[in-house]
């Protein structure tokens, strides 16, 4: 069984050997942080405490496995919010405890990353030329890691990360700024479809690091940067006086606390959508063209993109594209894993328990837990 409560989801699954989910059971919050544009890290917490006792009984009952039945707990340690990372962690102990089952830690990023083998292995496919590059690329994250199975396990390398928004956290941003709802993801994906994507120009000193002032040993190979996008994206608006019309939107949105595309789209004029697609555009093309850049100088022949941001449709179509040009393999979760879930969290978590990789009780949530 696996439980995830690093941010704004409460999850809980059955997993079989890494692959089979025997059920999946997500929690989203997103009605509570709606109303603030962003996840509010109290209000996650208490919202976590509230779904995990129902959450993992409605996937123990999916599952039709029992709370003797399952073989071990598996708990997302970290990256995340700490306060909520301990609701999942305190539960997964006490359960583990009491059912005298192992326990087992997950790092938040290695189970997107096991998303994608989940999936592909219940299609069938076991061989994947390794060590395989894998774009983590979420809300809270913009990571690029070099992933290889050994024989005690998994061995992760980052080689690139963002130096300040993560891409997801950009889509957010962008869309509460145009006054669109929240997440923004989702909303930007639908609305892009309707703009033109070539109307703004940002150049790319907007999109691209600057490693100055940074010490060397902090630096890494394939850095990302997207606040200035996002600044870009305001100075826009202002410049175009669009701030009467974010208003309006807002205002028409106040009242609904989860707005689809469909309820957005009317409210949009065309320069509006111009800049959303011209936004999505850029932030799209440059996470693809450093993800092939790093593929390419690692002599990587496998690309994993996954995170919430691996469900938009224009990165996929793009990577699709462009590693086929390259001759590489590019492979995506379903949009379902793609987000935060807890079949990716039991999927990491079963090589551990084949190597008897088991926690004590005394670990504790560690908001920046790295990949290694
Ligand atoms: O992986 P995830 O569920 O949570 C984190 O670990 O952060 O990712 C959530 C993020 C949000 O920023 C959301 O706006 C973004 O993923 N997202 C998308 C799409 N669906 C979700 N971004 C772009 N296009 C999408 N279709
Ligand atoms: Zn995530």
């Amino acid at each position: 069984m696996g439980i995830e409560t690093s941010c704004d989801e409460t999850a809980a699954a059955v997993v079989s050997r890494g692959e089979k989910v025997l059920s999946n059971v997500v929690s989203s919050q997103i009605a509570t942080h709606q109303p603030y544009g962003g996840v509010v890290p109290e209000l996650a917490s208490r919202e976590h405490l509230r779904a995990i006792v129902p959450v993992v009984r409605q996937a123990l009952r999916e599952s039709g496995q029992s709370y003797q039945s399952v073989d071990a707990i598996a708990v997302t340690q970290g990256p995340g919010l700490a306060g909520a990372l301990l609701v999942g962690i305190s539960f997964a102990k006490a359960l583990a405890y009491v059912l005298q089952k192992p326990l087992i830690t997950v790092n938040h990023l290695e189970g997107h990353i096991h998303a994608v083998l989940l999936e592909e292995r219940q299609k069938g496919a076991f061989e994947f030329e390794f060590p395989a590059l894998a774009l983590v690329v979420s809300g809270g994250h913009t990571h690029l890691f070099l992933a290889e199975e050994h024989a005690k396990g998994w061995r992760y390398k980052n080689i690139g990360r963002t130096r300040d928004d993560a891409a997801g956290e950009a889509y957010d941003k962008v869309a509460k700024l145009l006054g669109l709802g929240y997440p923004g993801g989702p909303i930007i994906d639908a609305l892009a479809k309707h703009g033109n994507a070539k109307a703004v120009k940002f150049g790319p000193a907007q999109i691209k690091h600057n490693n100055r002032g940074t010490p060397k040993d902090k630096q890494t190979l394939h850095d990302f940067s997207f606040s200035g996008i996002k600044t870009a994206v305001l100075h826009y608006v202002e410049r175009e006086n669009m701030r009467e019309s974010v208003a309006a939107r807002q205002q028409a949105l106040s009242s609904n606390p989860k707005p689809a595309a469909e309820d957005v789209l009317p409210l949009c004029d065309q320069k509006a959508l111009d800049l959303v697609a011209s936004f999505q555009r850029a932030v799209v093309n440059d996470l693809v063209a450093k993800t092939l850049h790093a593929a390419d100088e690692q002599n990587v022949r496998t690309i994993f993109v996954t995170g919430g941001v691996a469900a938009n449709s224009e990165l996929r179509q793009t990577f699709e594209r462009e590693a086929g040009k390259a001759g590489l393999a590019v492979y995506f979760p379903s949009r379902k894993l793609s987000t935060d879930n807890a079949a990716m969290i039991a999927a990491a978590a079963y090589p551990k328990f084949v190597a008897g990789d088991f926690a004590d009780a005394e670990f504790s949530a560690e908001a920046s837990l790295a990949l290694v």
